[in-house]
């Protein structure tokens, strides 16, 4: 694969940071290296000790005063190693890539750790996209096909994931990692839905020249995710170990499995004459297409508003957001069933008005 070919001349300028690079030499260092070059500051002076979390199965996440110290400095761009490591093997035994042993410049399988998926969706996007480009986006459906023609015409695919591990049935569709033949996948993977949205973290896997680019502009724009929230999600991993953290996600894809039931039901209750959506397999999300409604704009954004009911109008999400859509998304996370009962019979009430 020629990976210079897709890069945006502003990633391919990327050079690494000097400081960046004897910051993480610093790191992986003996103690007996005597290092007068790096701008970390002295943890000494940090008014933070030591913390203790715990964790709803009875656990423990203790850091001690060391441990602390580490948590409050400057760490590697591509993220902590031995989170990197847990993660590396959890992607190897859920996707098993067949570049995991290939060569670097052959398109390896390699990985960074990224404030939120978003983070990393937004530094893939600007290392390959520039304006006037044309992007194709894929139906799920095909997954297949788009995966044949990106080898047939030498395209790369960025694969935005964050709903895989709320999947309701197993096994769970394959990944387009899952059949990179070539290097030629980008994934972004995220903690957000199952272990917490606000510790912003995820995950870019991809072809390491790629991979490598990315952290280039991590080392130039936030230097790397939060050392605080890596030892966090880390030590958690370490400890439940992959046969755990599925056992945490089975529990978690029970919640929503329910969520989601409350929510077909109440649909099936008030919305059945105005509507019609198909049975989500994966994620929070019903999708809803009104009934001789051409574009739900104004129903959700006026109308609904003023009968306190919030959901999101489909256009927003489409292409062209000023296209009429005839959607309404409706998340079933939060609410309540009862909540979600009395959301659905005011927008019932509300789609008969307008009609
Ligand atoms: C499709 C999609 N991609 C990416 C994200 C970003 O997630 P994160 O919290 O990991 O940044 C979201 C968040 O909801 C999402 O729905």
């Amino acid at each position: 694969m020629n990976y210079a070919r897709f890069l945006t001349a502003v990633s391919a300028a990327r050079k690494p940071s000097p400081i960046r690079m004897l910051t993480e030499i610093q790191q992986r260092s003996p103690p007996s290296m005597i290092s007068l070059a790096a701008g970390a500051p002295n943890p000494n002076t940090f008014p933070f000790q030591s913390c203790s979390i715990q964790v709803k199965n009875g656990d423990m996440l203790t850091f001690d005063e060391t441990m602390m110290k580490r948590a409050l400095q400057y760490s590697a761009s591509s993220g902590i190693p031995e989170l990197l490591t847990w993660m590396k093997n959890l992607q190897k035994n859920l996707h098993s890539p067949p570049t995991a042993n290939y060569s670097a410049e052959k398109g390896q399988m390699d990985m960074c750790v990224t404030t939120g998926s978003q983070e990393g969706l937004c530094k893939v996007f600007e290392m390959l996209v520039n304006p006037g480009d044309n992007v194709l986006l894929d139906a799920p459906t095909y997954s297949g096909t788009l995966a044949a023609l990106a080898r047939q015409y030498d395209l790369l695919i960025i694969e935005d994931d964050p709903y895989y591990f709320l999947q309701f049935d197993k096994p769970w569709a394959p990944t387009f990692l899952s059949m990179d033949v070539d290097g030629r996948i980008i994934r972004t993977d995220s903690f957000s839905k199952i272990l917490s949205s606000g510790l912003r973290i995820g995950f870019v896997t991809g072809p390491k020249p790629l991979v490598d680019r990315v952290v280039l502009h991590i080392q130039a724009s936030t230097m790397h995710t939060s050392t605080f929230t890596q030892l966090m999600v880390s030590q958690l991993l370490h400890g439940w170990g992959q046969e755990g953290f599925l056992n945490h996600v089975d529990g978690v894809i029970e919640f929503y499995r329910t969520q989601r039931d409350a929510m077909l039901s109440s649909a099936d209750k008030w919305l059945k004459d105005v509507a019609e959506w198909h049975a989500p397999a994966a994620g929070m999300f019903l999708w809803i297409k009104v009934k001789g409604v051409a574009d739900t704009q104004k129903l959700i954004m006026e109308k609904a508003l003023e009968k306190e009911v919030l959901l999101v109008p489909g256009g927003v999400f489409m292409i062209n957001s000023s296209d009429p859509c005839p959607y309404v998304r409706a998340a079933f996370s939060l609410s309540t069933p009862q909540q979600i009962d009395e959301a659905f019979k005011r927008l019932s009430a509300l789609i008969k008005e307008s009609l």
